[in-house]
């Protein structure tokens, strides 16, 4: 719903000489609504007209077919529109409710957009880095789709390295088949840090890592299996915290995947003669980017993080034919993906420019990095459990009656954990107690969660729902804010795409629950009278929105709560 193009499409009728595009870009929306719902300044074309603001304010108003507003007036310099708001509710609802998929648009055309998104490391914690990135990935995922692309989540873990070797000699030595299935990655970390206390005093023990990495990439069969039992085990692990996100990839390709593939990049490299041997390692030298060298391959020969990234771009580009491939990952890695960028357009590909590093800020937990509270791992997992166990007594001091109350303790408790990493601008770092993120008020999910459940209950105390879309006026002039905001959805979606955030939903959905429940606590939804029927479409609209945006942000929207 775009009321915007109507007052740009009746002032450029008035002014068919001045572009539609330049008239949109000055549209304002006055901070007062007194001087209406748009306002339009006119001294912009004052130079261009030879006439005084305004003087040109008044022609306008003059020539300006009023009919879709309810008053259109010269202000000054400014032309000020004036929306008839029981018209403009009575559509806004009738579009919101009868529209499928209200909200979204095809700007898209179906483009495949790939995001690189989560991307943990095997045989380690996952980070709040990496539960960021999954979390803003799949957003970004929905809002792409929103607007008409088709996202492919791509989970680039980190499945090889020299570690692996090592891990393979601590296991070897001291390892349980048991214990490492009991508790995979805790167990592994355990004897990754045993080998690095015990190699200082026996640096054979590192000669021994390498040369079982080795053998791991000469394909030996007992190394094979025992990596390929590492990740098995790791990402049983990590499966657990996706589904517990119910978030999902379309696919696993990770690090490993592309051992067979960088051959193709050295050669491209090669024949376009830009690698150069620095100091026995092979670089490309990035000057002219003002960057640094990129390594891509090391004096012993071995490929790099680097390598296998530009396999992995070349490979999404022919497997998906990506319109757009995203990056999801912290901003200590931006050199590294400007180099990816730059190693690529070396090698000839002009669609590296579609490429675009996404990246977020540091979340710290009560002040402090996650992994090492008080020189102990914490794992994510047990912020979840935290995050549940909160919302759970919330739910027993609000509603001890609740049906189904766990499964909606862990939709409310995941959600608000969710819901707050979405909802500041991805680059800014910050603090995260749970305390406040898990509250049922102030800026948090469950706040959103519980306008929600709110609307459903009353939509249930109505009884049988049958809307009539001719009777959608609601005179109450409150209602007017919440109407406004409904019709902003298909903009606010945009702009999410547009900008790469998620936290454009999340900040719409929070004013959108605040704005509606203001109204809600001032007038009487149920009673009988010739608008409940345009008060109940309304509440039916703001649930159906309420639950889109949770949705675009990877968040549940319980009907009770
Ligand atoms: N595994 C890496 C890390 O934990 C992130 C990988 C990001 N994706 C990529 N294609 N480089 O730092």
């Amino acid at each position: 719903m775009n009321y915007k193009a109507q007052v740009a499409d009746a002032l450029h009728q008035a002014l068919p000489e001045v572009d539609l595009d330049a008239i949109s870009a000055k549209i304002e929306v006055p901070k007062d609504t007194a001087m209406g719902d748009f306002a339009f300044p006119t001294f912009i074309l004052a130079k261009q007209l030879h006439q005084a603001p305004q003087v040109i304010a008044e022609n306008l108003v003059d020539q300006i077919d009023v009919k879709p507003f309810k008053q259109v007036v010269a202000n000054g310099p400014y032309v000020n529109f004036f929306l008839d708001q029981a018209n403009f509710g009575a559509t806004v609802l009738k579009t919101v409710l009868e529209t499928e998929n209200y909200g979204h648009n095809t700007d898209g055309e179906a483009g495949h957009v790939t995001i690189d998104m989560s991307s943990p490391n095997i045989a380690k914690p996952m980070s709040m880095g990496h539960l960021r990135s999954t979390v803003i990935g799949n957003s970004l995922a929905e809002i792409a789709n929103a607007n008409g692309y088709q996202p492919i989540k791509i989970n680039h873990l980190g499945d090889w390295g020299t570690q692996f070797g090592k891990l393979m000699v601590a296991y070897k030595l001291w390892g349980s088949a048991e214990e490492v299935s009991q508790d995979p990655i805790n167990t592994l970390v355990k004897y990754y840090v045993r080998f690095h206390a015990e190699a200082k005093e026996h640096p054979e023990m590192d000669d021994e890592g390498r040369a079982w990495f080795k053998r791991l990439e000469d394909g030996d069969e007992e190394a094979h299996e025992l990596w390929q039992w590492f990740r098995d085990e790791s990402l049983k692990e990590f499966m657990d915290l996706y589904d517990t996100l119910d978030i999902q990839f379309d696919s696993f390709n990770g690090e490993a995947f592309y051992n067979d593939k960088m051959d193709g990049v050295i050669e491209t490299l090669e024949s376009r003669n830009k690698l150069v041997t620095s100091q026995g390692a092979q670089v490309v030298n990035l000057d002219d980017y003002g960057l640094n060298v990129a390594m891509i391959k090391r004096t012993d020969g071995a490929t790099l993080y680097m390598t296998r990234d530009l396999a992995a771009a070349v490979f999404r580009k022919k497997n998906y034919n990506f319109v757009k491939s995203l990056y999801v990952v912290g901003g200590e890695q931006r050199e590294h993906f400007q180099q990816l960028k730059a190693v690529l357009k070396e090698m000839g590909y002009e669609w590296a420019d579609d490429i675009e590093h996404i990246p977020f800020g540091m979340i710290t937990v009560d002040g402090k990095k996650l992994s090492t509270r008080s020189g102990r791992i914490i794992l994510l997992k047990d912020v979840l459990n935290d995050s549940v166990q909160l919302a759970l007594q919330q739910i027993d001091e609000k509603n001890p009656s609740l049906a189904d109350k766990e499964k909606i303790a862990h939709e409310v408790g995941t959600g608000a954990v969710v819901f707050h990493d979405l909802m500041n601008e991805r680059t800014l770092n910050f603090d995260f107690k749970l305390e406040e993120v898990v509250r049922f008020e102030g800026d948090t999910g469950p706040y959103v969660q519980y306008a929600n459940a709110r609307a459903h209950s009353i939509l249930r105390k109505a009884g049988q729902l049958e809307i009539d879309f001719n009777q959608l006026t609601i005179s109450d002039e409150h209602v007017w804010e919440t109407e406004k905001l409904l019709a902003d959805f298909e903009a606010v979606i945009r702009r999410a795409w547009r900008d790469r955030e998620p936290s454009v939903i999340a900040k719409y959905v929070l004013n959108l629950a605040r704005t509606f429940n203001k109204y809600y606590a001032n007038s009487k939804i149920l009673n009988d009278d010739n608008e409940r029927n345009a008060r109940l479409a309304l509440v039916l609209a703001v649930s159906q929105v309420l639950t889109e945006s949770l949705r675009l942000l990877g968040v549940k929207a319980p009907v009770e709560m």
